[in-house]
């Protein structure tokens, strides 16, 4: 009887720790990397600011993105090497870049 539990509390934990970790450790890398280098221009929720010409990177067509594209934007400035954009260039690492991506996903979902 005792035991059952134990081995059931065990099992519940590691499912847990499954579920829990691999997603925090992802999803937070690239969340604090979008609230500091992206969040002043594309909002916190990453709606943009259409009056500073920022586009949201939530809409319909932001979502139709490919995550090669977004990664060739958020890395290089995209097809017109757009110089607030070359994050390569500033030392962002390409797995970072890849954080910022799965982060920008997120906030898609929601
Ligand atoms: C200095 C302001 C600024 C910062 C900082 C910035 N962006 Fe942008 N971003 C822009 C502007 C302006 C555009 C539109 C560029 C264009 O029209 O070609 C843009 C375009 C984009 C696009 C393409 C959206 C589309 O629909 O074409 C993506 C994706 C994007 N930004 C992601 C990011 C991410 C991720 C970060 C942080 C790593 C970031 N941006 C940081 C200003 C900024």
């Amino acid at each position: 009887m005792k035991m059952t539990k134990l081995a059931i509390l065990v099992v519940m934990i590691a499912v847990a720790l499954f579920i829990l970790v691999p997603s925090l450790s992802w999803a937070e890398d690239g969340a604090a990397i979008y609230k500091t280098k992206c969040a002043a221009c594309h909002g916190a929720d990453g709606a943009g600011k259409p009056a500073a010409k920022i586009p949201s990177l939530v809409s319909d067509d932001a979502k139709k993105k490919s995550d090669a594209d977004l990664t060739d934007m958020i890395a290089n400035g995209g097809p017109n090497k757009k110089a607030m954009h070359a994050f390569v260039a500033k030392g962002m690492t390409p797995d970072q870049v890849k954080a910022v991506v799965a982060a920008v996903r997120d906030m898609q979902k929601k």
